[in-house]
């Protein structure tokens, strides 16, 4: 399909379409793979492969190009490295048997893939029409690979970043320590508090906010549960109030009798 940047009239724009394709055929290769090994055994090369196309193109292609090249676009390639560096980061800590390393691997390849295109539809011809020695730039490039390739790839911002946030699987597991029926369940009372005051929201939220992250909240007794329904949990829930009632009424017959007894009193003086 892009025959015509494959051409050797441009070998540095030839040499990233050549990359593309090889990482292309491995993300196929990775799909059909059966065994386990082989898909790790791809998945590594391919973060080699990326991470060695990635450092060519931000130390000296895209640098060559990019003030003649739309800025949005360029920063947007940037963007792509970036979130590519860190699966790839991610990849690399796993042993693969996560429950996440397909998915991670293949939101890798899509990510990739569309980058692939971008580059190839919107960035490369513009570059290529550009007044600038591809032959030097492709020299560059070659002699940066085999560099990379012979002494190791340096750690990258986004290695440092996965490390030391690293936890068994995946960050996105995350996700997966809330239980999602009481979410469900918060969320509609959420809904609730934030049509409530101001003042009473802000406390309410934040309530919220200590119930998502995992606190423990005692159940309350449901409303209209009359005691004779009660379930013996609940009837001991209740017995304090009871309690309660119980003294408060015997306060008031105390308080009656007292009353009483002055008021006989007084008459036996009169
Ligand atoms: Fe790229």
């Amino acid at each position: 399909m892009f025959e015509f940047l494959l051409g050797y009239d441009n070998e540095a724009i030839a040499l990233i379409v050549k990359d593309h394709e090889t990482v292309k055929e491995l993300f196929d290769k990775y799909e059909k793979a059966e065994s386990r090994r082989e898909k790790i055994r791809l998945a590594a090369t391919t973060v080699q492969e990326l991470n060695i196309h990635a450092i060519i193109e931000e130390e000296i292609f895209y640098p060559a190009i990019r003030a003649h090249i739309d800025h949005p676009k360029m920063n947007e390639a940037d963007e792509e490295h970036h979130v590519a560096r860190i699966l790839c980061a991610e990849l690399s800590v796993m042993d693969g048997s996560e429950d996440h390393y397909d998915a991670k691997y293949k939101v890798l390849s899509e990510n990739i893939r569309h980058h692939i295109k971008e580059e190839e539809h919107e960035i490369l011809p513009k570059a290529k029409g550009l007044d600038l020695d591809f032959t030097a730039l492709a020299s560059k490039m070659q002699a940066r690979k085999a560099q990379l390739k012979r002494d190791g790839l340096p750690t990258s911002l986004e290695d440092r970043m996965v490390r030391a946030t690293r936890n068994n699987d995946t960050p996105a597991r995350e996700s997966h320590r809330t239980a999602p029926a009481k979410a469900v369940a918060d969320k509609t009372k959420t809904t609730a508090v934030s049509k409530a005051p101001v003042k009473s929201a802000s406390r309410s939220m934040m309530e919220a906010k200590g119930k998502t992250a995992g606190k423990v909240v005692p159940k309350k007794a449901k409303p209209g549960t009359s005691k004779k329904t009660a379930k013996p949990a609940a009837k001991s829930a209740s017995k304090p109030k009871l309690k309660i009632v119980s003294h408060r009424a015997a306060s008031a017959a105390k308080s009656v009798r007292k009353s009483a007894a002055s008021t006989k009193k007084t008459r036996n003086k009169r």
